[in-house]
């Protein structure tokens, strides 16, 4: 028998049972609440609200622990790769060899993107943000692909592994399609030789008679970034995925919903907000300091882009592995910029400062990796869309987990209501 919490209202007490997690995580089991006692819980923020019991992620913000199905973050960076990952988060465990091969054959021939899709990316302006046009063609997948989009549960599960490879691949190709969009230049096609990470850069920057030959160490740290982004519980995006999928819409309506969450500066966008931030304080010759001192007293609004989470009250793991990765790029390219010495200068300020410490405020994910997308040759205005590459695999293994549950229910939160009382209509004659 569970734990059980009881609950003192009114003169009554109400019992309700406890569910614990496989790592001790415990939660109180409130789905009878609003039907025993009238009340509902309130939890603005959802910072103590179990919105489900995933098998994807494990997260423990106090030890800073990170694991992808169970396996450490710190081994997945070192020993796997982007697509190697994706296929565990997807389906629940390391692929055999020739599992592995077949998804990978999969990714790599759903690549291309239909020549309509191709065409409708030209119609965006040349300084429409990447973001837009990327949310855009996640949710025109529908359009194109309607045979994988049918909102029949049963018939998008059949054809899951597809969609998943066209939701992978396709998110990438459409990206550097919209960049090079952007930039007045013809689209390439991908190259079935190449790697996930190394087929994007050739989409992204290859030209005419001169093939870009990604260089080992670019390779590397571009599929560590996307293996990091991979998932992450049930962030502001990836909780959107599954608001929509609850619904019973198809997976690439519910991707591009969790796109357009990625967007907002408190959450994917952060990463060009760092890059932003590290600019702004180069130029005014601050090395730091006066930036910090602004960030703390909240003036204008400032925060440190790049530290604080909702969950990590510790270091984020990610973060230690980017940070490195970054100098060891950066070292390896000769490339010196100073931006990863305000960085450092601000990374080694704020730890010590009692205000970040007081407030479990470190370093995150996107602290380091706008420093990293930029030594990529990744230009600012995409480093969101970097973030949507990596966390695709996530989105598409939570939306998947919502259609597999058969007991699933529409995501329907309440609320309490705060504005005016009953009252009549007032004719326009009658009014003030
Ligand atoms: C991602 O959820 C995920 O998993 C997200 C993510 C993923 O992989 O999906 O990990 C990716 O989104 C990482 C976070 C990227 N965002 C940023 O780096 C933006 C800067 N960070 C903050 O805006 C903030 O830390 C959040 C949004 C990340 C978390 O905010 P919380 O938990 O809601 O904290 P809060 O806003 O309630 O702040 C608590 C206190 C406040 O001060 P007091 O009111 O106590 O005086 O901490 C302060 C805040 O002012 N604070 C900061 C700060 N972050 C919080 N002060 C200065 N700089 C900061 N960055």
């Amino acid at each position: 028998m569970s734990k059980q919490a009881v609950l003192k209202l009114d003169d009554n007490e109400f019992a309700f049972p406890t569910i614990e997690g496989v790592e001790d995580e415990k939660a109180v089991d409130f789905r009878s609440l609003r039907s025993t006692t009238g009340y509902v819980a309130y939890d603005e923020g959802y910072g103590n609200t179990g919105s489900c019991q995933s098998e994807i992620t494990f997260i423990d913000g106090e030890a800073g622990i990170l694991r992808y199905r169970g396996i450490p973050i710190e081994q997945l960076a070192e020993q796997s790769d982007f697509l190697e990952s994706s296929y565990m988060i997807l389906y629940g465990d390391l692929p055999s060899q020739s599992q592995l091969h077949e998804f990978r054959s999969r990714v790599r021939d759903n690549a291309a993107v239909s020549p309509l899709m191709a065409e409708a990316l030209k119609g965006f302006a040349a300084d429409a943000p990447p973001m837009g046009v990327l949310g855009s063609m996640l949710g025109a997948l529908s359009c194109y692909n309607p045979e994988l989009a049918t909102n029949d549960r049963a018939v998008d599960l059949e054809n899951f592994d597809q969609a998943a490879a066209v939701a992978i691949a396709q998110t990438a190709t459409a990206a550097a399609l919209a960049f090079r969009s952007s930039q007045g230049k013809e689209g390439n096609a991908p190259d079935p030789s190449l790697s996930f990470g190394d087929n994007f850069l050739h989409l992204m920057f290859s030209e005419k008679g001169q093939p870009y030959e990604a260089i080992p160490e670019v390779s590397r740290a571009l599929d560590l970034m996307l293996l990091l982004h991979a998932d992450h519980e049930q962030n502001c995006s990836t909780s959107t995925v599954r608001m929509v999928a609850s619904g019973g819409a198809n997976l690439f309506a519910s991707v591009a919903a969790g796109s357009a969450a990625l967007w907002g500066p408190a959450h994917g966008g952060a990463n060009m907000a760092v890059i932003k931030m590290l600019e702004e304080i180069r130029a005014s010759g601050d090395d730091g300091s006066s930036f910090i001192e602004e960030a703390k007293s909240g003036q204008s609004g400032k925060r440190l882009m790049g530290f604080g989470h909702r969950v990590y009250k510790n270091f984020d793991p990610r973060a230690k592995i980017i940070g490195k990765a970054c100098e060891e790029l950066l070292d390896k390219m000769g490339i010196d910029d100073p931006c990863l010495d305000i960085a450092r200068n601000l990374e080694q300020a704020a730890l010590a400062d009692d205000y970040f410490v007081s407030r479990n405020l470190y370093p995150n994910v996107d602290f380091y990796s706008g420093i990293v997308l930029r030594a990529l040759g990744i230009p600012a205005d995409m480093f969101t869309v970097m973030f949507a590459i990596g966390r695709m695999p996530g989105w598409v293994a939570n939306w998947r987990e919502i259609a597999m549950n058969p007991k699933m229910k529409i995501n329907r939160p309440r609320q309490i209501y705060q504005g005016p009382a009953l009252r009549d209509y007032v004719p326009m004659e009658s009014r003030g």
